[in-house]
């Protein structure tokens, strides 16, 4: 969904724009966001490579 975008819907197709690594860095980062307090989504923005988004 994420790579293509959803038919008939405002969901954008990203694959255009950003490789299937950081796709599936979206992916897992969806997986955890239910679960994520404040505190870790800045550990995990403080590890990410300088050139993600
Ligand atoms: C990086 C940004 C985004 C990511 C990772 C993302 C990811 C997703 C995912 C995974 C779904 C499917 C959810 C599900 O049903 O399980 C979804 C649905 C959707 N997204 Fe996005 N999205 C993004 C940005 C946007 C933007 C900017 C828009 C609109 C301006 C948008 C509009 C929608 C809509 C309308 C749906 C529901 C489509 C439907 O089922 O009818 N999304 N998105």
């Amino acid at each position: 969904m994420i790579k293509h975008g959803i038919k008939m819907s405002a969901m954008p197709a990203w694959g255009t724009r950003h490789d299937d690594a950081t796709t599936w860095s979206m992916v897992a980062f969806l997986q955890k966001l239910p679960r994520m307090t404040p505190d870790g989504d800045k550990a995990i923005v403080a590890k990410a490579p300088p050139d993600q988004d």
